[in-house]
């Protein structure tokens, strides 16, 4: 039997990542775990961690490392994503995160994807889009966090294994969806 995939999906807020994890799930049958739709889904509970990201979150700032490390490292070891593999949108954000991911028993990636979108199309469509986090300085301010923390460090490191691909997220959906599965044909997902 083969291996699961392990899969990273990264780009700009706003770049559609959530919007083509979902399409790369439903046709490879990897887990997609998206942190942001974790957090929030604490945010809606009312749990002790959504009531410390809520203000996070509005503001467009980061959770801490070491709180995101230890959810995500959860979330790997539960039975369907060691079944089906899995797809990680929104993690890892900093080389702490990486570096982090890398070191989790068992855990081996195969691709991270970065969604190429120019960052005056990301604000057009998080404007559109309108969920909470969505109000000009939060989003001024994940950008921002994006090319510091994220893009430039994330590459270097991805480069180093051999997993970088990057894919252009302009066009359609369903335009986008055919390059990513194109580009996924290369680890057989
Ligand atoms: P998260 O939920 O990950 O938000 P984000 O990074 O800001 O990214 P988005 O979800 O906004 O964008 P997306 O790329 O998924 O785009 P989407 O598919 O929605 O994180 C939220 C917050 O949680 C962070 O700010 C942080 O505070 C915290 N957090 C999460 N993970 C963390 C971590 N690891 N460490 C620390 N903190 C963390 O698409 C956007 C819109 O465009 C949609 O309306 C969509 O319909 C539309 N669209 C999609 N594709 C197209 C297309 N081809 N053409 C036109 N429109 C399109
Ligand atoms: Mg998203």
């Amino acid at each position: 039997m083969t291996r699961p995939l392990g899969l990273l999906i990264l780009g700009r807020q706003g770049s559609g990542k959530g919007t083509q994890a979902a399409h790369i799930a439903s046709a490879s049958g990897v887990v997609h775990i998206s942190t942001g739709d974790m957090l929030r889904q604490a945010v809606a509970d009312q749990t002790e961690l959504g009531v410390q990201a809520d203000a996070i979150m509005k503001s467009g700032g980061l959770v801490s490392d070491d709180i995101m490390i230890g959810i995500v490292e959860q979330r790997l070891r539960q039975d369907d994503v060691v079944a089906r593999g899995f797809l990680l949108d929104g993690f890892p954000r900093t080389v702490a995160q990486a570096e982090a991911l890398a070191g989790f028993e068992g855990v081996t990636i195969d691709m991270a994807i970065n969604l190429n979108v120019p960052v005056e199309e990301c604000t057009t469509r998080m404007m559109a889009r309108g969920r909470d986090d969505d109000t000009e300085d939060a989003i001024r301010r994940r950008l921002d966090l994006y090319e510091a923390e994220t893009e430039a460090p994330l590459r270097a490191w991805a480069e180093e294994r051999g997993i970088w691909r990057v894919v252009d997220g302009l066009g359609t959906e369903d335009e986008v969806a055919t390059r990513m599965a194109e580009a996924l044909g290369e680890v057989g997902a």
